[in-house]
């Protein structure tokens, strides 16, 4: 059994510029590891609590040196020299040891960042690849590689706001492996980069994530920008790259209506402009459509853009195993969008996880959009089995950690990837 010899944490720095937490978890056999976690700009409301220091003359308040400090203190104190059957036994120590529901004691980002830590020292012990690890926490062989929706061009928080949705991704449909996701990405990703050089007399700006954010005030026009760049590269939208949008509508929701491209909407009338746009451009997943304070109305959102269009809840659940439940339950979504770090550990997002699986939802791995060079994400999106990942824009270095490590994953387990269309 795997025995803790000791902890630490440090203060790092993530893809904004950011404090953020990492930890390095030592056991007695001599196997050690660290692992760094993100941080959201477009939060959900019922995510674990971020510990933050709030000290303005410090990082504009970001700091992270009490998260940091608990992870050398209680924590280290706490857990060091103890042995652990399970990743399952050791999360609910650290969740135990924090006592509130949302991890404000302790703070999400210490408690995670302890959590892969541990399971990657577990890995290393046992001599086992990390996405391994996390398929036997799972209880299911690997058997194929998830399919990347890859940032092309963004808005909303993560864009600057010129234009109010957040993110528009390219899925490469006809790709048969991560290699080639990766190869057909690039080309539209470059089709863009001419197109907007052509259109636009303003420099375009790059979003968090590396999408392209363009000057355009009409939503519906990055979708057009979209396809008119896969129709650049020689490819045909639908077919070879369909998209997929984040709409993070709850950050332009306000008094129960929708403030989209200058009009007010109700939500009946949101859920018609959404349906309008699934059935005018190959939209194959539609996140966050709707606001997370409106689960009246996901429902028949869900049942509009069923079955060419994947209904993705994201702030509307924030990996939480009770929201899943209840959305399972009253048909607002057909798929999970996995981060981590909404949730604060390793056990409580694969409970999410298996819930969403075993309703038959599909379940697409995210990122956030503060990123650190750590690849963690990479082996839980294959070793939990993920349907898609999401990890932002193929530049950045933050990015391309985790497309990297996910062609070297491929290579080692010469899997296919997941068949088009998806299945679950
Ligand atoms: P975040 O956004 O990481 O900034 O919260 C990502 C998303 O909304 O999917
Ligand atoms: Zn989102």
């Amino acid at each position: 059994m795997p025995r803790i010899r000791s902890i630490k944490g440090l203060e790092i720095l993530d893809s904004r510029g950011r404090p953020t937490v990492k930890a390095t978890c030592a056991l007695q056999s001599g196997a050690s590891a660290s692992a760094s976690v993100p941080s959201g700009a477009s939060t959900g409301g019922a995510e674990a609590v971020e510990l933050r220091d709030g000290d303005p003359s410090r990082y504009g308040g970001y700091g992270c040196l009490k998260a940091v400090s608990h992870i050398n203190g209680e924590i280290k104190r706490k857990l060091s020299d103890r042995a652990y059957a399970t990743q399952a036994e050791l999360d609910r120590a650290l969740i135990d040891l924090d006592g509130t529901a949302d991890k404000s004691r302790l703070g999400a980002n210490a408690i995670l960042a302890v959590s892969i830590a541990y399971a990657r020292a577990c890995a290393l012990e046992g001599g086992t690849p990390l996405y391994r690890y996390f398929a036997e926490m799972l209880g299911q062989p690997i058997t194929r590689m998830p399919r990347p929706t890859v940032n092309l061009f963004s808005g909303g928080l993560h864009g600057g706001q010129q234009v109010a949705i957040q993110d528009v991704l390219a899925v490469p449909a006809s790709a048969g492996s991560i290699r080639q996701s990766l190869e057909i990405t690039h080309a539209v990703y470059t089709a863009a980069v001419e197109l907007l050089a052509v259109r636009f007399d303003a420099p375009w700006l790059t979003a968090d994530e590396g999408g392209l954010a363009p000057p355009v005030n009409m939503a519906e026009a990055l979708l057009e920008l979209a396809v008119q760049a896969i129709e650049r590269a020689g490819l045909t939208p639908g077919l070879h790259v369909s998209l997929a949008v984040d709409l993070a509508s709850s950050h332009f929701f306000r008094n129960g209506d929708y403030h989209l491209d200058g009009k007010t909407l109700k939500s009946p009338e949101m859920i018609g402009q959404l349906r309008d746009w699934a059935s005018r451009y190959p939209i194959v997943s539609l996140e966050d459509g709707l606001a997370e304070e409106d689960w009246e109305h996901w429902p028949e959102l869900c049942e509009r853009l069923s079955p060419g269009t994947l209904t993705l809840g994201d702030d509307l659940l924030c990996t939480h195993p009770r929201r899943i439940e209840k959305a399972i339950h009253s048909n607002a979504c057909n798929a999970l969008l996995l981060k981590v770090n909404q949730i604060g550990s390793l056990t409580e997002a694969l409970e999410a996880c298996r819930l969403a699986r075993d309703a038959g939802w599909m379940v697409t791995v995210s990122v956030r959009s503060g990123e650190t060079e750590d690849d963690w994400f990479s082996d839980l999106a294959v070793g939990w089995s993920g349907h898609q990942t999401k990890a932002g824009s193929i530049t950045q270095s933050e990015r391309l950690a985790k497309y990297n490590r996910l062609l070297e994953i491929e290579q080692e387990l010469s899997l296919p990837m997941i068949p088009w269309p998806l299945m679950a």
